[in-house]
This record gives structure tokens, sequence and C-alpha cells, in this order.
């Protein structure tokens, strides 16, 4: 890697996609557009500048995201803007702003793209990712838990992700959110507790108790594995609704296991949570997270909605796909590498590209100058499955030599491109 003049470096945490890397990623992500388009889902774009309440109030002002990892400044005109780091709030943002609430009581939309998060870049962990992420907004049923963990599921196996897991766990409503976080506080203020606990764990037992679940910290986990957890305080209607998602996956044989300690880093969540996690990784082994978040919309003051979605990172789901040998360029070889040799020849090459182009093969050239052996070398490098040679003496023939690079097969094809068919490039 080269030390850029000035600094100029890319920014920590940021990384660069060249044409071969970026080739799997379109080749993922159509994958991905045709799974979501199979479920009915509709994409939706939104901007990747937001105002920084939208994430205070909607992420939460208690998560590690908030606190310490947005990107936030201050622009011109005196406003505190973020990039955002989640897509969540925008896509609620959006369904809000354009009314589409009131024009169908369900929606089901999908997103991808970067999102921004300052944290320490390790494997696996980027300050700018990218998610795709799917949300389910205006029903309250388990269906709809179940419809977003099948579509999550079904991505990872349309892209070809092989072994993942999925961790479930439902973290109630409010009411036993209340109770859990009573009985944590009451925990965490023990004498024996208190004192033993990391700074932000102090910070987060007087903000948002259940945040304390987020610590990675050796010391504050041994703690950490004797608190209350929700699981004790889901309420009737809480544990019927998680009761059906269970069976509901069961009856589709959609494996899962229960983590009643898996809180996940946002505060909109009501009831069902969820990751994919995969094997392959190292510490940063979820490919997704999701759940139900049902007071989100009345917290941007719209009316009452009940909504369930999830987002993957793409990242690390490139990164599984890597390592279980998926081919490195989803984009298919070129078709046709045009060798030119004289001076007409050169005048000729454009008109020729763009004949080959317009029958809806992929055309390319030699743009340096150079001999025909070099040219067959960059057109064998290129993966090309023809090679077309245009010499002067084949202009003057009316004849150019069509060469199939797999058999060595040579045909000769009419000089006059008007004439060229499809299947003129199908021998
Ligand atoms: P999240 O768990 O914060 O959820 O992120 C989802 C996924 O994004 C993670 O599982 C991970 O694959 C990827 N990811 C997160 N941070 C990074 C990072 N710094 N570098 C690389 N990849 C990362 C959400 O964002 C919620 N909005 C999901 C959701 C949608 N819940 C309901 N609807």
């Amino acid at each position: 890697m080269r030390v850029m003049r000035d600094g100029f470096q890319k920014l920590l945490g940021t990384a660069d996609l060249l044409p071969e890397e970026s080739a799997r990623w379109t080749h993922a992500e159509a994958i991905v557009r045709a799974t979501m388009r199979r479920f009915g889902f509709g994409e939706i774009r939104t901007p990747i500048m937001e105002p920084t309440g939208l994430f205070e109030k909607g992420t939460g002002a208690s998560t590690d995201i908030v606190q310490k990892e947005m990107y936030t400044f201050t622009d011109r005109g005196d406003r505190s803007i973020t990039l955002r780091p989640e897509g969540t709030p925008s896509a609620v943002r959006a369904y809000l702003e354009a009314s589409l609430g009131a024009q169908r009581p369900a929606w089901k939309l999908f997103y991808s793209g970067p999102m921004f998060r300052a944290e320490r870049p390790q494997k696996g962990r980027l300050r700018q990712f990218h998610q795709y992420g799917a949300e389910l907004i205006g029903s309250a049923l388990p269906a709809a838990d179940v419809e977003i963990i099948t579509l999550a599921e079904a991505t990872l196996r349309d892209l070809g992700v092989g072994e993942f897991s999925l961790i479930l766990n439902s973290i109630g409503d409010a009411d036993a959110r209340n109770a859990h976080n009573a009985a944590l506080r009451d925990y965490l203020g023990r004498d024996d507790v208190r004192t033993k606990l990391c700074d932000d764990c102090i910070r987060r037992a007087a903000t948002n108790p259940l945040r304390i679940f987020d610590c990675k910290k050796e010391s504050c986990l041994r703690l950490i594995a004797r608190a209350p957890t929700i699981d004790g305080y889901l309420t009737d209607d809480d544990r019927s609704h998680f009761d059906t998602v269970r069976s509901s996956l069961k009856s589709l044989g959609i494996p899962y296991e229960i983590d009643v300690r898996m809180v996940r880093g946002l505060d909109y969540y009501t009831r069902t949570t969820f990751e994919i996690k995969s094997s392959r990784l190292g510490a940063q082994d979820s490919l997704l997270g999701g759940g139900r978040y049902d007071r989100l919309v009345e917290l941007y003051d719209g009316p009452p909605t009940p909504a369930v979605g999830f987002a993957a990172g793409w990242e690390r789901i490139l990164e599984v796909l890597e390592m279980a040998g998926a081919p490195p360029n989803g984009s298919p070889p070129l078709d046709v590498f045009v060798c030119t040799l004289g001076e007409q020849a050169q005048t000729r090459a454009a008109h020729i590209l763009a004949a080959i182009r317009a029958l809806g093969f992929s055309a390319d050239r030699d743009f340096l100058g150079r001999g025909l052996k070099a040219q067959m070398k960059e057109a064998d490098r290129s993966g090309a499955r023809y090679v077309l040679i245009v010499g002067d003496d084949e202009i003057a023939r009316g004849r150019f030599t069509l060469r199939r690079m797999d058999t060595s097969e040579q045909t000769d094809i009419d000089a006059d491109h008007t004439k060229w068919t499809q299947g003129t490039f199908a021998v």
C-alpha cells in the first residue's frame, strides 16, 4: 500500500472498493434485491444525513451509538446534522413524512446503503459500513415478526452464506420493561455490585440499566451474568406473542436458540429481538440483527403503529462469502476483445466496439497502441470469450478473424459490421 503525500489516505475505518470487489458487491446486491422483491418489499432511498435529534430520540440517548459513535457536525445554518448510524429512524421518518400510513395500513420497505459509526475499527467493524435492511411497518401480529425473520434468513440463503445461527429473545413491552428495569436497578444498586461496575455501567445503571448487557468488560460480565433477566418479567401478552413466533418458526423448520441476555444495542425495541451470527467470523460475528419496535412511530409523533425489521452488514456477509469460496468476481467475463493492427484498423475500432456493444455484448480493446502479442495477452487476462482481429490486411480483404478463446477455433466474419447479428458472436 502506498503512503499518500500530504496525508491524503482514506480515513481510518473506511474502505475503497476496486472494480473486482465492487463487482462482487453489485452481484450480491442484485441477489438481495430479487429476494426483497419476492417478499413484496419496495425500496426506499433516504438521505445519509439527518437531523441529529432523529437518532437521539429513536436510536436512544443512552445507547453507545448516540453517546459515543455518531458523526455529528454543525452545518452552515447552525443545525446539528448526523451521518446516519443506522437506517431504521430514517425509514420511519420518511414513512411519516410521506404519510404512507394514510394510504395503506401496512408497508414493506427495504434499503441498502452506507451507515456511519465512529467505533474502534477492527476486523468486521468499520466506521463507514454498509447495510441492507427491511422494515415491515403497520402490523402487530407475530406473523410479521416471522415474515421478517424468514426474509432475513432467505437473503442469507440466496446469497450462499453457508452456516449461520439465529438467536432469539423477547424483551417485552413497556410493563415488562419497567418491572425488569426496577429489578435491575435494585441489583445494580447493591453495594457488592455497584462498587465493581465500570464507569460506563455506572452511567448505564443510572440512565438505562438494560444497557449494562451491552458491556463487554470481563469484570462486568461476571456481575451481569447474575443480573435479573427479562424472561422473568414478560406479561401474558408478551409471552403469548413470543410463543406464537417460536412455534411458527419451528413449524417452518427454522432453528433458533434463545438468549435471554441479548438486548441489542438500540433503545426502540419491544418484544421480539433477534440476531443471526456466523461461526466463520471472529469477535464481530453478527451478520444481521433486528426486532420489533412498536413505539418508534409514536415517539416521532405519529399514530400508534407497530413495526418490525432487521438490518444486515454487507462487509461481514461478503467476508463470509469469500471464505466460503464464492467466485471472486460476480460479473461475467468480457464477450469480445478487439485486437487492432495498423492505422486503418485503429480508426475502425471505435465503430466496431460500438457495433458489438449495440448487440448487447461487452467489448473492449487495447488503448496503448501495443503490438498483437501484447494485445492477445491482454485479451487472455480479460477472460474474453472471443477475440476479433482487425488488421489493415483484413480490412482490405473484407473479412475479420473471430477466434473463440476456449477452443481456439477461428472463423471469418464479414468486415461490414452493419451485417453482424447476435448470432455472429455465438458460434
Ligand atoms: P445493528 O445490530 O446495529 O442493527 O446493525 C445490524 C448489522 O449491521 C450488524 O449485525 C452488523 O452486521 C452490521 N454492523 C453494525 N455496525 C457495524 C460496523 N461498525 N461495521 C460493520 N458492520 C456493522 C441496526 O442497525 C438496526 N437498524 C436493525 C433494525 C432494523 N432493527 C429493526 N429494523
